[in-house]
């Protein structure tokens, strides 16, 4: 009684096991992405390993980073994996997409690299993984290249030496050892860049890619290309292709179906009265909880998938994989004009990346794996570089924060608290205040909260059903400027620190501050 918001943990309530490929990264060749973000090159000053950037290795391994998607994106139904590999002076030069897409002139113009060098490729991206390591997830081509084409892929990076070609290839650039990869997309976007299918004739590109990949003994983890956003007609249309019928498919290795939710936090300009994009910096309390709300409603978006697929795979083989997701903000707060779509990361970011998270551990069940968009110089980058200059993000830290779930078991938690009402386009709209999630390792239960409140701490209280705490320590990623942000001259502005909690009779207390991300360990007994 008294508090403003209540969360009750029921320990013994398990909603499934946390798989520490949710808390995965995207990087594409696009802008910074690649080129100045994690490759400077192997003659460079700036400090690597072999041309991989140091600072971003020595980040990725305090995060635990699982799981790294690429080369895209779109930019992966445009690309080639046979131009990246072997001796780099060998290497063809070819249209990047993006380059292109962004209006050559223009980029040009900027003095941004226009063609793609291939200096980047398969065994420097499988390098990059194994510094940091994680787990690779590559993106086939499925608009421009054949399915054969895929295999050889799946073929270079999996055969055994001693078995084929490929495999020599591989050993001769550098890994004797098969690199083991298991997560495959099978094509990006099929709905947009990756062909402009319609669900049914992807349905049947599908089929032709991924039967008899050759396997060489690894756990093939197959992902279909689904929809933007809420688009159940997709899924609905692709399923019902794939599942129904006297020529249903039938493939163990499908694994995942992949979801994209950009949050672009659309919202009418009260001074021009036209619907905008967000700004990174510069927007307004509406502007903060639209914004963030926008982010929140992935759960729902899962849940209308899940359903979606239910009817055509029952006992759910096939889990939801979240491969590009984060507030994508309009240009103009690009560190560098080459960074095509890098942005500035604020403490709204932060908040709308942690909510995300939360969604993800609240539905453990239902998702294999998810990759934030994109890892450095790009939409919800965790970092931020430019030739010699490096700095973490906000996100950087909620990655760091919420690394304790990976492997845990979600809890039930309910949380109950004031909603916040706002007004985006001309209506009334609300948020709750404060959400979040749970999981357990051990004795060990982390609760992570999510105070959306602007102007208001909020007095929690949290009541245990199943244990009681031994002991307890809390942290937080808060600002009371709803605009703060990490720069490469101020690059500690907005950080993790700790929190003051203490034990109570039935669980623990704490004040959650205004606009803040917060993690609470708590020992049981
Ligand atoms: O992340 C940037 C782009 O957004 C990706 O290439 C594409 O898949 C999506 O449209």
């Amino acid at each position: 009684a008294g508090a403003d918001a209540r969360i009750e943990v029921f320990l013994d309530e398990t909603i499934g096991h946390i798989s520490p490929d949710i808390y995965g990264h995207f990087t594409e060749h696009i802008g910074g992405v690649v080129y100045d973000g994690i490759w400077v090159g192997e003659d460079s000053k700036i400090p690597h390993q072999r041309g991989i950037r140091s600072a971003l290795v020595e980040h990725m391994r305090q995060i635990k980073a699982p799981v790294i998607r690429w080369p895209g994106g779109c930019f992966a139904d445009s690309y080639d994996w046979r131009d990246g590999i072997g001796p780099a002076a060998k290497r063809p030069r070819r249209t990047n997409f993006w380059e292109v897409d962004g209006d050559l002139a223009r980029l040009k113009e900027k003095g941004a690299q226009v063609f793609e060098p291939n200096s980047f490729g398969t065994d420097e991206f499988m390098r990059f993984c194994k510094l940091c390591g994680a787990e690779a997830y590559l993106a086939a081509n499925l608009r421009s290249l054949p399915a054969l084409v895929f295999d050889q892929w799946v073929e270079y990076c999996n055969s055994p030496v001693g078995s084929t070609t490929l495999a020599e290839m591989r050993a001769a650039n550098g890994s004797a050892a098969p690199y083991g990869v298991r997560f495959w997309g099978v094509g990006n976007e099929s709905w947009g860049c990756g062909g402009n299918f319609d669900p049914k004739d992807y349905a049947s590109e599908f089929r032709r890619f991924t039967t008899w990949i050759p396997r060489y003994g690894v756990d093939l983890q197959l992902i279909g290309s689904g929809p933007s956003d809420n688009d159940t007609d997709w899924t609905h249309a692709f399923f019902d292709q794939i599942f129904s019928g006297p020529h249903a498919y039938h493939n163990d290795q499908f694994a995942g179906w992949s979801i994209h939710h950009y949050s672009f936090g659309f919202m009418r300009d009260k001074a021009t009265g036209k619907v905008e994009q967000s700004d990174a910096l510069q927007f307004d309390r509406d502007g903060w909880y639209n914004l963030l709300n926008d982010c929140a409603s992935l759960e729902t978006i899962m849940n209308d998938h899940w359903a979606t697929m239910e009817p055509y795979d029952p006992q759910h083989h096939v889990k939801l994989v979240v491969d590009e997701y984060g507030p994508w903000h309009r240009e103009g707060t690009e560190l560098d004009p080459t960074h095509l779509f890098g942005q500035q990361i604020t403490v709204r970011d932060a908040l709308g990346t942690a909510l995300t998270l939360d969604v993800f551990n609240r539905n453990a069940e239902k998702i294999l794996l998810a990759t934030n968009a994109q890892l450095i110089n790009n939409i919800n980058a965790l970092f931020l570089a430019h030739e010699d200059r490096f700095v973490a993000t906000p996100n950087f830290y909620v990655f760091a924060m919420y690394a304790a779930h990976q492997g845990a078991d979600a809890v039930r938690a309910d949380f109950a608290a004031p909603n916040i009402q706002y007004t985006a386009n001309g209506k009334q709209a609300n948020l709750w205040s404060v959400n979040g999630s749970a999981s357990r390792k051990g004795n060990t239960l982390t609760i992570t909260v999510v105070n959306t409140e602007l102007d208001r701490p909020m007095e929690t209280q949290v009541a245990l059903r199943g244990a009681s705490a031994k002991e307890a320590k809390a942290e937080t990623l808060a600002s009371s400027d709803m605009h703060a942000h990490n720069t490469f001259a101020d690059p500690q502005t907005v950080m993790t620190k700790n929190l003051s909690c203490s034990i109570t009779q039935g669980g623990v207390a704490l004040t959650l501050p205004p606009a803040s991300v917060n993690r609470l360990a708590i020992e049981l007994t």
